[in-house]
Formats: structure tokens, C-alpha cells, sequence
């Protein structure tokens, strides 16, 4: 089940989050709650009682300090930007991030109707191939690479949304 991010979320988001350090950057409780703040769309997928990982999208236009959103909001006038995505080990490769990618598709369409693009970027430098493999099969294409002040290359990815390309209203 999905459902919007509370903040008696917050503690087991943070242990998902830091247990998939550096697929995702470290962050303190206090720094995930001011992302989930800033987001536009921030969701759980809850299996059971069990919340099974997260995700928060930001907007354009956020008071957000991260060169990678940075990146996109110089190249892109409407976006929404996945800051985060994580999925508990016990978790994945059960389709929760594919049900979860639907989800922010639908409600990016309904609350940033005109954003073109969702965009996000992923580690090549240390490699992530689960979520190079991930975002291949959802539709991500690379749309440049850069050097990050925290060590890490990425690459810069993203997918046309359909309410912006037409495509949801023909
Ligand atoms: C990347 C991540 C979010 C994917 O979530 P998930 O729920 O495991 O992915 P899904 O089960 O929905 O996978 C959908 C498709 O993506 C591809 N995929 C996902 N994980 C994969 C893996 N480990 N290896 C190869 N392909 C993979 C497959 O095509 C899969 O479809 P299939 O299982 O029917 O073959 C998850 O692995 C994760 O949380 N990783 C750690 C944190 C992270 O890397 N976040 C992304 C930072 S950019």
C-alpha cells in the first residue's frame, strides 16, 4: 500500500535511508524531514504494518541546497526532481519501486500538470547498477554526467511526464 509520508514515519525512513548509504546520500532525521517538507509528492509503501521504503519529489523552485537539483533547474523550466528513492533490502525487486514510480507519475500530472520532465540522477562512480538497471527499464535516459562535491559522478536522468507531452489527454 502507498500513502503519504507523516512524520511518525521519519525514524524508519532515516534507518531505510542509511541503510542504503551511498546508493543514497547520509542524512539526519532533522535534513530528511526538511526534504520531506520541501516535497511535492513524498510517499511510503507500507507492506503490513512494515513501511517497505520511501520516496520524496521535489519541485522546481526549492529552497534546496543540492548541486544535482541545481544541475537540473539551469537546464530544465518545469521538473520534478526525485531527491530520494529507497527500498528496505527485504523489500526490493518485489515491484514496490515500479508501483511507486507509477504513483509519482500520477500525482506529478495532477499537482505540477505542466512539468515536462521527472528527473533524478544515479551513481556511476560508486556504481549502482540496481538503479541504473531500475531506471533503464522504467524509461530514465541519461541526459549528462557530472562531478559531485561529495566525491561520486552521476548521471543525470530523465522521463518525459505525459500530462506535459499530451500524450494523457489524446
Ligand atoms: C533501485 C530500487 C529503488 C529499485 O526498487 P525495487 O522495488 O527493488 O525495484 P522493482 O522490484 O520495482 O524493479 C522493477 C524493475 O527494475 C529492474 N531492477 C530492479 N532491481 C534490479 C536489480 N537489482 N538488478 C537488475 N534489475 C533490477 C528490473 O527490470 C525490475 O523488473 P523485474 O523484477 O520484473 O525484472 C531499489 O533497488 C533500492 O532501493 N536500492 C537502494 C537505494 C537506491 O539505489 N536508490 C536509488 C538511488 S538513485
Amino acid at each position: 500500500m502507498l500513502r503519504e509520508f507523516v512524520p511518525a514515519d521519519l525514524t524508519a525512513v532515516h534507518a531505510i535511508n542509511d541503510g542504503e548509504v551511498p546508493a543514497v546520500g547520509s542524512e539526519s532525521p532533522e535534513a530528511l524531514a526538511r526534504i520531506a517538507d520541501q516535497s511535492t509528492i513524498a510517499l511510503v509503501a507500507e507492506v503490513g504494518t512494515e513501511i517497505a521504503g520511501f520516496c520524496f519529489v521535489l519541485p522546481p523552485g526549492a529552497d534546496y541546497g543540492s548541486m544535482n537539483y541545481a544541475w537540473f533547474a539551469e537546464r530544465y523550466d518545469d521538473f520534478v526532481y526525485l531527491d530520494r528513492v529507497a527500498i528496505a533490502p527485504k523489500f526490493q525487486r518485489r515491484g514496490i519501486g515500479r508501483i511507486l514510480y507509477a504513483e509519482v507519475e500520477r500525482l506529478a500530472a495532477e499537482r505540477r500538470p505542466t512539468a515536462t520532465d521527472f528527473a533524478l540522477e544515479v551513481n556511476l562512480r560508486p556504481r549502482n547498477d540496481r538503479s541504473l538497471a531500475f531506471h533503464a527499464e522504467l524509461g530514465f535516459v541519461e541526459v549528462g554526467q557530472r562531478e559531485t562535491d561529495y566525491g561520486a559522478r552521476v548521471a543525470m536522468m530523465t522521463k518525459p511526464l505525459e500530462a506535459a507531452s499530451g500524450t494523457a489527454a489524446t
